[in-house]
Formats: C-alpha cells, structure tokens, sequence
C-alpha cells in the first residue's frame, strides 16, 4: 500500500494541486455515467483521494449514492472537509478488501490509482466480488506506453520514474479478464490543462500535484527553471496550450 498519501501535509495540500475547472469535471462525470445505464445506480470510487470525483458523481448522476474509499485517512479526512455530500459516504478501506458485501454495486471508479495497487490481480478480484453481474468498471489512468505529458520535458527524470510506477495497458487488461471481466473499450485522449506555458508554469509555482514528491527538491527546482525559460521565450499571440493524456479502460463484470 502506498505511504505518501498517509503524510497529512501531502493530503492537505493535494486538492489544490488536483482541482479541476467545473466544465472538465462535469465533462468526466458524463463520460463516466454514459457507461452506467442503469436508474439511482449504486457507485463505488476507490481510491477516492480527496473526494473531488466522488461528490461530483453524487452530485450529477440523478439518484447515484456513492461508496467513496481510501486507504489514506489522510486523505479521508481531507475529503470529508472538502466535498462533503448526503449521497456519499467516505470509509476506510482498500483495492484489495473493500469493506462492502458481494454485488454492491452497479459500477466502480478507480481514478489514477491502479499505479499505486501493489497487487493488482487481487484487486480486479475483489471488483468481481464487489461488482454485480454486468456491472461496469471504469479506470482512468495514463498507461506506461503513452506517457507523453508536456511535464516531462521539463523533468525527464519524472518520465522514468512514472515509467516503472505505471502499468501498461495489457497488465491491466489482463489483470480484469483473468478476474472475469470483458472489455469494453480503452479509449485515450488529451485534455487541456492550461492555455499557455506561462500559465502552467504559474500553476506548478502554486500547486505542484503529488507526483513531485517523488523527485528531490532540486530536481524539482531546475525543472521549473527550465519550464520558466520556456515560458519566456513563449509568444503571447502563440501561446503554446499543455495538455495532459489520460486512458479509460471500461469493463463489464461477467454474467454468471
Ligand atoms: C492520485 S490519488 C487519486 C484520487 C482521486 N481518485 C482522483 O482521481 O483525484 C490516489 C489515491 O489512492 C489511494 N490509494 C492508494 N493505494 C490504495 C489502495 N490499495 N486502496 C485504496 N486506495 C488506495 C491513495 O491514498 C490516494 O488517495
């Protein structure tokens, strides 16, 4: 299980540096439930961080009620105080044992966490038990073979290690089919983040997201000096817009 978001400062400072525009939130919660067709469904995120996805999806989907699970009190913590919501319970819990009765639920969300499950068999198990027959699974990752993000030109040392933290999509396929899964589909694309390099540059000034822990602190300076003097030399009439990639693999739990 992944320490770093056991550290209280990280998962106090880790909504800053995750939120999203309300447009691209709204945006990812339609995407997510046009693969649940199903009226009032029961969802489950886990790995719910902050809470950020979860509250959004009680909040949109009519009827949704929301099993929202951490391994990090942590960040449990952060997210009750954040994105509080009648139709979402927070509980403490892991991939691996999710504190829930078999068939719970009409789909599960697991949203940029499948890199930090250790054992990711064991986890796609447990979402059989969990999913009910037909049920969806949606994970919103970025595989090891398209890590393309602007960051890592201003931190390639950063590409390395998300490398060997990131699974490739055929692990993860085969981790779901093996446990009794069918694919939907695995579909990527890139999203905005900012407009310009100037305003990513801002940006990472104020909120670096969690994925800089893992360098030093000098690391993590140079390459914001290198992101700087890109910045400058950028042309205001040519900003240049970052984006950032993400891949959804949805799967549907067998029919018994
Ligand atoms: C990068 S955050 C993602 C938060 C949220 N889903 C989002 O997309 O904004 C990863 C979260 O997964 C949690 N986590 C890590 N390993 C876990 C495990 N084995 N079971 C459940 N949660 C886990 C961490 O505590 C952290 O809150």
């Amino acid at each position: 299980m992944t320490r770093v978001y056991d550290d209280e400062r990280l998962a106090g400072s880790y909504e800053r540096g995750n939120e999203m525009p309300e447009q691209s939130l709204r945006a990812w919660i339609e995407l997510i439930a046009s693969h649940v067709r199903v009226p009032s469904p029961s969802l489950i995120e886990i790995g719910a961080g902050t809470g950020m996805f979860s509250a959004a999806l009680a909040r949109w989907v009519e009827g949704a009620r929301v099993l929202a699970v951490d391994a990090s009190e942590a960040m449990l913590a952060e997210a009750r105080r954040h994105h509080p919501h009648p139709g979402v319970r927070y509980a403490s819990g892991t991939a691996e044992e999710v504190p829930a009765p078999a068939a719970s639920f009409d789909a599960a969300l697991l949203s940029r966490v499948i890199h930090h499950l250790p054992d990711r068999p064991r986890a796609a198990r447990e979402l059989t038990r969990i999913v009910r027959p037909g049920g969806k699974v949606i994970v919103r990752t970025t595989f090891r073979e398209r890590l393309d993000a602007v960051v890592y030109d201003y931190w390639p040392a950063l590409r390395t290690i998300d490398a060997s933290r990131f699974p490739g999509e055929d692990e993860v396929v085969t981790a779901f089919t093996t446990a009794g899964f069918t694919v939907d589909g695995v579909t990527s694309f890139a999203q905005p983040v900012t407009a310009s390099l100037g305003e990513y540059h801002t940006r990472l000034v104020d909120r670096p997201p969690s994925k800089f822990t893992y360098l030093t602190p000098e690391q993590f300076h140079e390459g914001l000096g290198r992101l700087e003097a890109a910045a400058e030399r950028e042309a205001p009439d040519r900003p240049l817009p970052v984006l950032e990639r993400y891949d959804v693999a949805v799967f549907t739990r067998a029919r018994a």
